[in-house]
């Protein structure tokens, strides 16, 4: 399959990341399904795809034809077999929860969906592409399209290729991150990628710090913004990616390295147990 064959886009998983992979593609012209466990999910991640193509019309970034053309060409859907058998899906990103073995499952669920020209992408923030490649039974048509949040306004997309990912392959993906509006950096597989294996690190050292009474959440907050012209403090940006997602990365970075950096402090596992997931969950360091 050529990139220009590429129409439909099947995107599994529906929260912060998928409606946000969801719009963008849609934006950019292609049918997408986008998919989730539940309905519940789904009309979620539908509200608020709705939400940001308004903010959008509303900043005259995009006409409301445009906004409405988007959001008709989506189709939520609690069924895989709709996603990516259904509607002939020729492309499927995966941005579902941050669990391997939850990833592999779904992956080789996938591949018995999927026509043998599909190819498959995971949004994964750290997992090998290369064991879930091995999952998916198609090695060779599988990556990591990793997309940073909020999707709509980050420009980065990092392409990871698996052991076996073909050139092919990459070069299709490319061309549509391209499509889609995002600058590309090309990463080879290794736990966490790039941004994330310095991205994570920061944050757990933010924590840490707190932890052993250096300053106050608000404080340090205060400082990466004021002193490093960071747009958000760690403890915000914390709370905005998700307690839960940010401790699975650190956790299964951590598992296969053993480095450190990324050993999750207390505080955070505990606030994980306790469902304090961050903006998400309306409570994390910050109250929404
Ligand atoms: N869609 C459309 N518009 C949106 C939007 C969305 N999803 N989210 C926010 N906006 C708009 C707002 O309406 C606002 O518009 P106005 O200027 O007209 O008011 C504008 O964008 C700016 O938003 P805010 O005023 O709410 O706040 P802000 O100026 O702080 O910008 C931000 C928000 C872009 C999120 C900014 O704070 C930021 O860049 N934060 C850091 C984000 C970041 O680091 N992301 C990476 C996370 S790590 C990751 O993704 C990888 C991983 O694997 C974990
Ligand atoms: P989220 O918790 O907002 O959404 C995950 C969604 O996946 C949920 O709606 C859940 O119901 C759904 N899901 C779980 N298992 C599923 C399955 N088997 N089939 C279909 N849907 C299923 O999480 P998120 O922040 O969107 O993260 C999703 C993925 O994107 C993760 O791999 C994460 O590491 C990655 N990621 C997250 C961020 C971020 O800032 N949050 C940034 C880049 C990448």
């Amino acid at each position: 399959m050529k990139f220009e064959d590429i129409k439909t886009i099947a995107v599994i998983g529906s929260g912060q990341m998928g409606n946000g992979i969801a719009q963008v593609c849609a934006m950019a012209g292609y049918k997408v399904f986008m998919e989730d466990v539940d309905m519940k999910f789904v009309n979620n991640g539908l509200a608020t795809i709705k939400s940001s193509l308004d903010k959008l019309v509303k900043k005259q970034k995009l006409s409301q034809v445009d906004a409405d053309g988007t959001f008709n060409r989506i189709k939520g859907t609690a069924s895989l077999k709709e996603a990516i058998q259904d509607s002939n899906a020729d492309l499927v990103i995966e941005a579902i929860i941050e669990n391997p073995e939850i990833k592999n499952k779904l992956w080789s669920e996938a591949n018995t969906l999927a026509k043998k020209e599909t190819f498959f992408a995971s949004n994964t923030s750290s997992i090998s592409i290369t064991m879930m490649a091995a999952a998916s039974k198609r090695p060779e048509k599988f990556l990591g399209m990793h997309f940073f949040n909020p999707v709509p306004l980050m420009e980065l997309l990092e392409i990871v290729r698996g052991h076996l990912t073909s050139g092919e392959t990459y070069e299709i993906a490319k061309k549509v991150g391209e499509k889609i509006g995002k600058k590309i950096i090309t990463v080879n597989e290794a736990p966490g990628f790039a941004v994330n294996r310095i991205l994570v690190p920061f944050l757990m050292e933010a924590v840490r710090a707190v932890e052993e009474g250096v300053c106050t959440i608000e404080d340090m907050d205060t400082g990466c913004k004021l002193g490093l012209n960071h747009p958000m403090g760690p403890f915000a940006l914390l709370d905005y990616v998700g307690l839960d997602t940010t401790l699975y990365i650190a956790d299964y970075v951590y598992s296969e390295t053993g480095n450190q950096l990324f050993k999750a402090p207390n505080l955070l596992r505990k606030m994980v147990r306790a469902g304090l997931y961050g903006k998400k969950s309306g409570k994390g360091f910050y109250k929404y």
